[in-house]
Formats: C-alpha cells, sequence, structure tokens
C-alpha cells in the first residue's frame, strides 16, 4: 500500500511517499481501508521530533481517519468488515493514518453515519472530538452558559464554536479580524482579536463574565482566561504554546472566585472515547455540526497540505484525500 512516512524528523520536506506492506490487525484491532485523513498540529509536533520520546522511525504521519473496516483482529466485536467508521488519537507510536490502510485500536473508532462523507468525518474526528471532550466532558458546558473559544476560526475552535452554540451557550470567539466573519457563521454571538491588548477587558466588554473557556493557547490567554471568568468557571487547557506566565493579582481574583483549571488530551482519553465519537457522528448527520473544509489535497500532496495547514488565516481544517472516490 501507498503511505506517506518520515525517516528523520525536520519540516514537510521529510514526507516521503512509500510502498510498504499492508499491516495485519492484532488483538483488539480493526484494519481500516482509509479513504481520508486531516491535518492537526499534533502531526508536525510529531514530525518534527518534539515529543518525548518521539515517535521511532520511518514513521507513517497522521492520527486520524475515515474509512472502511477491511477486517478485524481478535477480540473485536464492535465492529465488522464494511463498517463505514471513522477515529482519531491513535498512540502517537502507532503506524499513522497518511496511508491507504492502517490498523487501529478498534476502540478508538466509532461507526460513521451513512450521512456524512469520509472527507467530513476525517475532517471532523480530532477536531470536534476533543472541543466535545474539553467544553462538554471536562468544561461541563451546559445551556444558557456563556462560552470562550480560543482559536475559534481553526480545527478545534471552529468545532467549540459550533458545540457551544448547539448546547445553547452564549459564544465569544477569538480570531484575528480578517477571520471575523467566518467565526459568526459557525455560531459565535461576538469575536475579539486575541492580539487585543487587555483580552479579559474585552472578553467581559463582548459577553460579560465566562463559565467556561476553551483554551487552545495557553502561555498567551491564560492570564486574560481568568480575568474573564466569572465565579466557578473553568478553563480547559489543551494547548499551551509559549511559557506560561500569570499575573499575581490575576491569579488571586481567580482564587478569590473558585475559578477551576483543567487539562485534556484526545490522545490520552480512553474509555469513553468511542461515545464521544458517536455522539459528534449522530450530529454531523442531522447537519447540527459541521466542519470547515479550507482545502483537500491527494496523498501523494501530504507535504503541501501540511505546509498550507501551517500558515495564518485558514479557515476550518485540511483533508488529505487517501482513495480517489469521495464517499
Ligand atoms: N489536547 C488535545 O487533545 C488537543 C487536540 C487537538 C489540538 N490540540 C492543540 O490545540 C491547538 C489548536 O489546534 P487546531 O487543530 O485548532 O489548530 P489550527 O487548526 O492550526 O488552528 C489554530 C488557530 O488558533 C489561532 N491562534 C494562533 N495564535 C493564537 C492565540 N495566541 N490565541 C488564540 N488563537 C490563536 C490561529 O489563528 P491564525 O490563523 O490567525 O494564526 C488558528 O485559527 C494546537 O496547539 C493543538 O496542538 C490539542
Amino acid at each position: 500500500m501507498r503511505a506517506i512516512r518520515y525517516h528523520e524528523f525536520g519540516d514537510e520536506s521529510v514526507l516521503r511517499l512509500d510502498d510498504v506492506p499492508d499491516p495485519v490487525p492484532g488483538v483488539g484491532e480493526a484494519l481500516v481501508s482509509i479513504r481520508a485523513t486531516s491535518v492537526n498540529p499534533i502531526d508536525a509536533k510529531l514530525r518534527e521530533g518534539i515529543p518525548s520520546p518521539p515517535p521511532s522511525l520511518p514513521h507513517v504521519a497522521g492520527v486520524d481517519l475515515a474509512g472502511v473496516v477491511e477486517s478485524v483482529g481478535p477480540d473485536v466485536d464492535r465492529l465488522d468488515p464494511g463498517d463505514r467508521v471513522y477515529g482519531t488519537g491513535f498512540g502517537w507510536d502507532d503506524p499513522g493514518t497518511y496511508a491507504e490502510k492502517a490498523a487501529v485500536p478498534a476502540d478508538r473508532l466509532a461507526v460513521l453515519p451513512d450521512a456524512v462523507d469520509f472527507e467530513t468525518g476525517a475532517a471532523a474526528a480530532m477536531a470536534f472530538a476533543t472541543a466535545w471532550r474539553a467544553l462538554v466532558d471536562r468544561g461541563d458546558l451546559s445551556v444558557g452558559d456563556t462560552c470562550l473559544v480560543h482559536g475559534a476560526a481553526g480545527g478545534v475552535g471552529h468545532a467549540g464554536v459550533q458545540i457551544a452554540a448547539t448546547t445553547g451557550a452564549t459564544v465569544v470567539g477569538t480570531a484575528r479580524e480578517s477571520d471575523a466573519d467566518a467565526v459568526r457563521e459557525f455560531g459565535a454571538d461576538a469575536v475579539v482579536d486575541y492580539r487585543t491588548d487587555d483580552l479579559g477587558a474585552a472578553v467581559r466588554d463582548a459577553v460579560g463574565a465566562v463559565d467556561v473557556v476553551l483554551e487552545s493557547h495557553a502561555g498567551a490567554n491564560l492570564d486574560g482566561d481568568l480575568a474573564a471568568l466569572g465565579r466557578g468557571g473553568r478553563a480547559v487547557v489543551i494547548g499551551q504554546g509559549r511559557d506560561l506566565t500569570l499575573d499575581p493579582g490575576t491569579s488571586l481574583g481567580a482564587m478569590f472566585d473558585d475559578v477551576d483549571l483543567r487539562f485534556m488530551s484526545t490522545m490520552a482519553s480512553t474509555d469513553d472515547h468511542a461515545r464521544v465519537l458517536g455522539r459528534v457522528g449522530s450530529l454531523l448527520a442531522d447537519g447540527r455540526l459541521e466542519p470547515e473544509i479550507a482545502a483537500t489535497y491527494p496523498l501523494a500532496e501530504a507535504a503541501e497540505a501540511q505546509r498550507y495547514a501551517a500558515e495564518s488565516g485558514v479557515t476550518g481544517k485540511v483533508v488529505v484525500r487517501t482513495a480517489s472516490e469521495k464517499s
């Protein structure tokens, strides 16, 4: 089969289209004939060898997929050959998903409803599962809450805006000015530029005190989040970026307000993973959630797909098609 691998760590130029043997599903695994995958920031971090330990080389890129189950290994009873599935968050030393096939843990997969095409499933898997788990499961978001979603034009952020709006929350998203209209179309009631001088004040001016924050750039924003959060508020951190420092006055205010700081990783979520994907899948099927696909590339152009996704101002997700047909 064809797969995009890297044999050394580095920038996008290390990605190579290789011919490799078809994987064989082990215990608890399903062999998936992959139709589409998508670009996620973790792809670049793995490709650059940043996690400790880094993936072993050569490594097949990619952490999410949509496709059809070809066969299953021992001890898999949830899925059958022929099932349409999507999934994400396979261990980062597992073979990746920029490939025509992958043998992946079956408990990281959910059935993809017939109404949802493979590119949509691949675009949604990591971004929407992450946003759902951060806001609903870790953030306890509920109807009537006010929710701040950072990076609201990006993959996870645009998913978070849609999920929060669907939940019945008032939503403020952060994005550069040129992406503000797109973020409003995703369902935000207000948009604040994340480069503003006083983020906490700008958010409070726009929507008042916030109940839940989806934080993807904590190093830049956490001070502002704590200032924006009201009594009993929750900030859920999914990404840090630069070094994290907190103003003592802001953190004292957060202590007085009983603010709760939580962290989460989709790569590490276990028991409830398939449930989250199943819930997202049904909302994709009835049109209440819909990933924005900024561009689609063929497998052979995966390096170009990663280069494009890393640019500023890309709205939504970049998809990599691993098969020629769409669904
Ligand atoms: N913990 C987890 O399970 C998990 C899962 C998925 C992703 N993540 C992490 O979450 C982050 C976002 O992922 P993604 O897939 O949404 O990436 P993405 O598609 O690249 O989107 C990132 C968005 O954040 C915006 N942004 C840049 N700097 C910002 C800042 N200081 N404050 C607010 N927004 C800012 C970008 O805007 P511009 O276009 O203007 O630059 C872009 O719209 C990444 O760090 C990723 O590794 C974590």
